[in-house]
């Protein structure tokens, strides 16, 4: 449903953003969406969930090249700066930071946020970095725009942990939320990376959900047999080349041995044709013992979200 709202402030300086923030401040609290745009409905559940967290909600819009690598896709990734205002006006969004990569960093940044081991592993093994970009970029944003509640979404379930032991380590005043993984109708998690698959990588990305979902099916069978059924489920696509698959604690995310009991993440990440995209889903393995174990239903194909 296309819906018509007031016109959302655009900041693109900080002197713009601070004067912004100071309307909104008087009329109350404020949650801040940051995305890198190519907004998609993934995005508008985070910004419909500020929205029931806050008075007034902020999105920032910008591609952090901090987080980039230098074979990676800092130069194509999706800029929709156009469609991108008009989804933020649809979703009743009050601001909008824009900024350039000169607002953000006048000069080259000499004091930056490590992420230390719990980025190092996972996403961070095949990204040398790239955590340590996504938290200077998201404490210069908590920085900038004070935020009561700060809005993720759970496909980056990596970079929500480090987040949250970010604000927790550096005594932070914002309160972090996560967001379900919103999915197209087959399964396949919302991401702004899709947008550069053909129609047959398209086709042969449902895989990935298609993988996740055989593991958490077999969570009644302990963290080996998840493993086990999600690497065949992935194996037989035989175009779609695996860089992870792994069952870790949601907290440490060290790999969970036979024995673990209750919550796991079951994270991926896979190229398809030349696009890299990632996965997750939390899978809750019972005590030892016969299939007591509840899988959450995120997964499952759907048509209504
Ligand atoms: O998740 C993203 O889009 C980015 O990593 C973020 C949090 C906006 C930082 O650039």
């Amino acid at each position: 449903m296309t819906t018509t709202r007031t016109r959302p402030v655009i900041a693109r300086t900080r002197g713009e953003l601070a004067r912004a923030l100071a309307q909104l401040r008087a009329k109350g609290s404020v949650a801040l969406v940051p995305t890198m745009g190519a907004l998609h409905d993934g995005h508008r559940a985070l910004i419909r969930t500020g929205h029931t967290l806050a008075d007034a909600v902020v999105v920032s819009i910008f591609v952090n090249p901090l987080q980039f690598g230098p074979q990676e896709d800092l130069a194509s990734y999706p800029r929709t700066l156009p469609t991108d205002l008009a989804a933020c006006r649809e979703e009743g969004v009050a601001l909008i930071f824009a900024p350039s990569r000169d607002v953000v960093y006048p000069r080259l940044p000499l004091v930056t946020v490590s992420a230390g081991p719990l980025g190092a592993v996972l996403e961070g093994a095949s990204r040398p970095g790239h955590f340590d970009g996504v938290l200077t970029v998201v404490a210069k944003l908590f920085s900038l725009v004070q935020p009561d509640v700060a809005v993720f979404g759970e496909k980056d379930a990596q970079q929500l942990v480090l987040v949250r032991r970010m604000v927790s380590d550096l005594d932070l005043p914002v309160h972090v939320v996560g967001v379900p993984i919103v999915r197209e109708p087959d399964g396949l998690a919302l991401s702004s990376r899709n947008s550069y698959l053909s129609l047959a990588e398209r086709d042969e990305a449902r895989v990935l959900s298609a993988g996740l979902r055989a593991g958490a099916e077999q969570a009644g069978g302990g963290a080996d047999a998840v493993r086990r059924a999600a690497g065949r489920a992935l194996d037989a696509a035989h175009s779609v080349q695996v860089d992870y698959l792994a069952l870790v604690d949601p907290a440490s995310l060290q790999e969970v041995g036979p024995g673990h009991e209750g919550p796991a993440l079951l994270a991926l990440a896979a190229r398809v044709g030349p696009t890299r995209l990632i996965d997750n889903v939390t899978v809750t393995l019972p005590p030892a013992g016969p299939a007591t174990a509840s899988l959450r239903t995120e997964l499952a194909p759907t048509t209504d979200r």
